[in-house]
């Protein structure tokens, strides 16, 4: 039991609990006495983690399974939540598209603003509410380096991360008056099956999810954002105090072109 719990209990909701990080932020936030709800699309695997998270744990766990992307997510997310007090939101749901953008479809990257800020938005503001009127709570938006500044070949993706990040800083400050602590974590890559299924090439440092997320949970409270890992941070510093932002945007750019050569070079051939 940690004071995780009194912070923020009972309920802990994670938004993109399926795999990943987000099932490890429900493994590390029930294994510190919080019931749980795991809301992703893929039930199956919901129901499985629920399951070990009861045995192991002794915690309440919920499961429900949505779309976050969806129209009508205010609704669900109000239908799963019926009874219960959620005093902790993880949004950790996202969606990455790689590749030039003029080669994704609008309809796809759209959907990535569904997924990566509307949804983010529409729950931080229903549990936002909730927990300001209680006077305390805390909102975890997941973030990534991507977002400090332009990234070539996932320009849309990065964008919605920069979204979190601004979004949750301000809230870090508006809320935190009230009560509610607000986190932004801005991670760099990291084992998930998402960051796998991309199929990166090259030797970037990649972390795992379970420093990640015991990093994050420990900055909540303490700071508008956090990274998690010294060389992560070390980078970040690097991009962000030492290069022009100019210059740093081409730094990702070679960098994303190097993991994802199957996308090819810069159009007119700069390296
Ligand atoms: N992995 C990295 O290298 C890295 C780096 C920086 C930041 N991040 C951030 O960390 C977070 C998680 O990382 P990840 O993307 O690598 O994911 P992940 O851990 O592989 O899992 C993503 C989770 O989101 C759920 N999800 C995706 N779309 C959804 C939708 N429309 N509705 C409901 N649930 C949905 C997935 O479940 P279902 O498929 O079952 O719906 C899954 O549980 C993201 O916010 C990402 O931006 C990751």
């Amino acid at each position: 039991m940690s004071d995780l719990r009194a912070r923020y209990g009972p309920w802990a909701m994670v938004a993109g609990a399926s795999s990943g990080l987000g099932a490890e932020f429900a493994r590390q936030l029930a294994a510190r006495g919080l019931n749980v709800l795991l809301v992703a699309r893929r039930a199956e695997l919901l129901e499985t983690l629920a399951a070990g998270l009861r045995a192991q744990h002794r915690v309440e766990v919920r499961v429900a399974s949505i779309d976050l992307g969806a129209p009508d997510l205010l609704e669900r997310a109000r239908a799963a939540t019926d009874g219960i007090e959620i005093g902790l939101l993880v949004y950790n749901a996202a969606l990455s598209l790689i590749g030039p953008f003029l080669e994704q479809p609008l309809a796809d990257k759209l959907r990535v603003i569904d997924v990566n800020c509307r949804g983010p938005l529409i729950l931080a503001d229903e549990f936002g509410r909730r927990m300001v009127a209680r006077g305390r709570g805390g909102i975890l938006l997941m973030s990534s380096l991507a977002g400090s500044r332009g990234a070539p070949l996932v320009a849309t993706y990065a964008a919605t991360k920069a979204f979190n990040l601004v979004l949750a800083e301000g809230l870090w400050d508006e809320l935190g008056a009230r009560g509610v602590d607000v986190l932004a974590c801005r991670a760099g890559a990291t084992r998930t099956e998402a960051y796998v299924d991309s199929a990166p090439e090259g030797k970037l440092p990649v972390m795992e999810c379970a420093p990640v997320v015991t990093q994050a949970l420990a900055a909540l409270g303490r700071r508008p954002s956090m990274v998690p890992g010294w060389l992560n941070r070390l980078g970040d510093f690097f991009l962000s105090r030492l290069l022009t932002r100019r210059a740093s945007i081409r730094v990702m750019g070679r960098a994303t072109r190097a993991m994802y050569p199957r996308f090819g070079e810069r159009a007119d051939g700069i390296k």
